[in-house]
């Protein structure tokens, strides 16, 4: 278990954290929103608008909620709906792949819980598409188990009333908040003390424009007592993905095969296949030679780098195409393509060097920017 005094948090005395809950749940007894979610303890209703409030507000889920489970009454008609019907429901929410893991793990309900609904923290953090956030917040809501949801909103709330100095955006910091929550959170009430602070963190203590002078549990919150209320919660701006300039290699032989590498463990995209890759940036460091001679680069990156690596002398071509773009969460790659000719025989094969006809491509896994890249490439190749 962390240890909050290594994080320069001081927790609060028994009788502070009594009276925190008392003052938390007083206050959601007067102003608890009256919401569908709210008047059931079904886990699998509780597991959809929780998964739906991830996408969008309150107002705009109750619709979405109330149709969903008009389609879809029971774990089991979640399991097994057409595709067509799941990806209708859940259209004008966006990101289509939450739905379509809330069906994988309807099926797992049905396949290793016999069609009930897991009712500890742990077979419900084993469901596809449930994090430890929304496990929590179907164990407390819909079990009545002492488990914290931690959310935005909640660790917002949390480093305001302890004045944490940790940036809430960085995934790391998530279990100092956890840990926070695990001590607070109302063993009698676990489901309404998540949910009061809901509320709160999306109305009283909003990110935009919170009422702090309004927050019932204001005289417990160190940044409003303090006067550095506006400096919590502390929010580094992301960073920006690193632009990386790369030369992909599109090597043909005789027979119209395509030369693909698998990407080597540890690397980014490990396990999927893609044309040869170099890094600009790499080239330049191993040629200070070239600086900043861009003409000169490509030339050795394309004629010298790729032979010395591939002990092979392709014939290239003077084609040129589109540079193909892409973003990840922390690279940003502009990938400029070299198209080249060699003879099937000139080149030894390993296990994560292959040969692969057109037709085979669908075959092996393949990722966004080699399949831009394949696209931008087929497409200029009339
Ligand atoms: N946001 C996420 N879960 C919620 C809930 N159960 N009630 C209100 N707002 C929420």
């Amino acid at each position: 278990m962390l240890d909050l005094k290594d994080y320069g948090i001081e927790m609060w005395d028994k009788e502070k954290i009594a009276s925190f809950r008392r003052t938390l749940l007083a206050w959601y007894d007067q102003e608890k929103r009256d919401l569908p979610w709210r008047r059931t303890s079904n886990p699998y209703y509780i597991w959809i608008s929780e998964i739906m409030l991830q996408q969008t507000q309150v107002s705009t889920v109750i619709p979405y909620y109330e149709r969903f489970l008009d389609w879809f009454p029971m774990v089991e008609d979640l399991a097994n709906a057409p595709e067509e019907k799941l990806l209708k429901a859940w259209e004008g929410l966006g990101y289509y792949s939450r739905v379509r893991n809330m069906q994988k793990a309807a099926q797992q309900v049905m396949t290793d819980f016999n069609g009930n609904f897991p009712s500890t923290y742990e077979d419900i953090a084993s469901l596809k598409g449930i994090g430890p956030y929304t496990a929590g917040a179907i164990a407390s809501i819909a079990f009545n188990l002492p488990e914290p949801a931690v959310d935005g909103n909640v660790m917002r709330v949390t480093a305001r009333l302890f004045e944490i100095d940790y940036d809430i955006g960085d995934p790391k910091n998530r279990k100092i908040f956890q840990a926070i929550m695990e001590i607070l959170i109302d063993p009698e009430r676990p489901g309404d003390f998540n949910q009061a602070l809901m509320d709160l963190g999306t109305d009283i203590e909003s990110a935009k424009k919170p009422r702090p002078d309004e927050s019932p549990i204001r005289s417990f919150n160190a940044a409003y007592l303090n006067g550095t209320y506006d400096k919590y919660p502390i929010k580094l701006p992301k960073k920006k993905p690193k632009p990386l300039e790369i030369h992909a290699f599109i090597i043909r032989n005789q027979e119209g095969e395509l030369l693909l590498e698998k990407s080597m463990q540890g690397r980014l995209l490990a396990g999927f296949w893609s044309f040869p890759l170099m890094e600009t940036s790499f080239i330049g460091q191993q040629t200070s030679l070239f600086e900043d001679d861009q003409t000169l680069l490509e030339t050795y990156s394309k004629k010298d780098n790729f032979e010395e690596t591939y002990a092979c002398k392709p014939t290239w071509t003077n084609r040129t195409f589109k540079q193909v773009k892409h973003t990840f969460s922390h690279q940003k790659w502009t990938m400029t393509l070299f198209e080249g000719f060699l003879n099937k025989d000139d080149l030894t094969l390993n296990e994560h060097l292959h040969w692969v006809k057109l037709d085979d491509l669908n075959s092996y896994p393949i990722a966004t920017p080699q399949k831009k890249m394949l696209s931008e490439y087929l497409n200029n190749n009339g």
